[in-house]
């Protein structure tokens, strides 16, 4: 089974933006997956930083899709803010890979996963039902 799975409750009713937050979960399952093999340290860290440039592809297309359909600012706002704290924790591990300080793997994927379900199930389940009442 993989480690996140792809369930209809997170679809946004929007097929780029679903379809982008499924490409976050393969990657999220990548990193997973390469996980307790140290020969694969490249790889993950080739993984990470793809998901940090992916994710802030995604959000910025997310971010659009809100603010041209006049999305209230003030639940923009907190839209972005949550994007920015998990753009800023990514850098954070990318940073500590790269500086071959010993990075738990576990506190990386469970922070990947709590956020990215978290994050589908509330913020971006609020848009889905404001424009699909
Ligand atoms: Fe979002």
């Amino acid at each position: 089974m993989p480690f996140i799975s792809w369930d209809n409750k997170f679809s946004v009713k929007v097929l780029e933006l679903d379809e982008q937050h499924r490409k976050l979960i393969d990657l999220i399952n990548e990193f997973y997956d390469g996980m307790g093999k140290i020969e694969n340290k490249k790889v993950l860290d080739k993984v990470l930083l793809e998901l940090l440039h992916f994710s802030e592809y995604h959000f910025s297309s997310e971010e659009e899709y809100l603010h041209d359909n006049n999305y209230p600012t003030d639940l923009l706002r907190e839209q972005v803010q949550q994007h920015r704290e998990f753009s800023k924790t990514i850098k954070k591990f990318v940073h500590r890979f790269g500086s071959n300080e010993s990075v738990p793997f576990v506190e990386v994927t469970n922070y990947l996963k709590k956020w990215l379900i978290e994050h589908m199930l509330d913020m971006d389940q609020k848009y889905a039902q404001y424009f699909n009442p």
